[in-house]
């Protein structure tokens, strides 16, 4: 077993560029484990690139990360699950639910899957509300159904921090709502920590234990009623278009 850091991710003055470009800068927090976490912030806030870095695909120029209570070139990558944004699967790709969710626990593609794995794969669609897809192809999947399958295996291996970009995209309004419930239901039920990108606002409101609003600087962290302060979402969106707009009353509502 390894040890139990405090934190699930600690970041310390941290500055990532690309190039000349300073997408993140001096951005320091510590995310407590089995939070569960929301990013917001604008088109090209650095959302992305921040949890590109915690996932040790993007250097920073400066600072200080670490995962798990590790450095990222120690940390073993079993012990993190990546949901990426979900937009492309071939759909003549023919392979069952179950396989997909199998090769979360494989490098390779599985070519035969034994039936331990075929176990696993169940009790983890079954976490995610998704047992009858198991023997079904991916190729005829609604969206929703597709990104409940990828959380599957995200999760199959029962990592204890689980990364996700934009996870609700292309999912309808009911689907997403179910979603980000799934999502809560399984941090309380794992204990996991899980870290989000998301541009609904009210879903990261209802559903997180913390919010980072995020705009090249960290603008926000904190519990959702204090981090999705009017303040914070002027400050990190700017200018305030209709939808903001729209969101403003929500959180103005939520506030006053
Ligand atoms: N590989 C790259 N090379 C150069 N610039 C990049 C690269 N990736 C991102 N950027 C730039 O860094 C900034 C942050 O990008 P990032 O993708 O992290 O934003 P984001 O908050 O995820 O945006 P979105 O909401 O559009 O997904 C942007 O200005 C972007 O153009
Ligand atoms: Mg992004």
């Amino acid at each position: 077993m390894s040890r139990k850091a405090e934190y699930a991710v600690e970041i310390e003055d941290l500055t990532v560029k690309y190039g000349d470009h300073v997408a993140l800068e001096d951005i320091s927090l510590q995310i407590p484990r089995g939070a569960f976490v929301a990013i917001v912030g604008p088109n090209g806030a650095g959302k992305s690139t921040l949890i590109k870095t915690i996932l040790g695909l993007v250097r920073p120029a400066s600072g200080k990360v670490l995962v798990l209570g590790e450095p990222l070139e120690r940390l073993d990558p079993v012990r993190v699950g990546y949901v990426p944004q979900f937009k492309t699967l071939d759909r003549s790709f023919p392979a069952l639910a179950e396989e997909l969710v199998v090769s979360g626990l494989r490098r390779a593609w599985p070519g035969r899957i034994t039936r331990k794995e075929r176990e696993k794969a169940l009790t983890a669609l079954e976490r995610v509300g998704a047992a009858h897809l198991a023997g079904r192809p991916v190729s005829r999947f609604s969206g929703g159904e597709l990104q409940r399958v990828y959380l599957a295996r995200a999760f199959v291996r029962q990592p204890e921090l689980v990364v996700l970009d934009e996870p609700a995209t292309g999912i309808d309004v009911l689907g997403e709502a179910d979603m980000y419930r799934l999502l809560e239901g399984y941090q309380k039920q794992s204990g996991a920590t899980l870290l989000m990108i998301t541009h609904d606002w009210e879903a990261a409101y209802h559903h997180a234990s913390h919010v980072i609003v995020l705009n090249r600087r960290l603008i926000g962290f904190g519990p959702p009623e204090r981090a999705l302060s009017e303040r914070c979402l002027r400050e990190a969106f700017g200018h305030v278009g209709h939808a903001h707009t729209v969101a403003l009353e929500f959180v103005r509502g939520k506030h006053v």
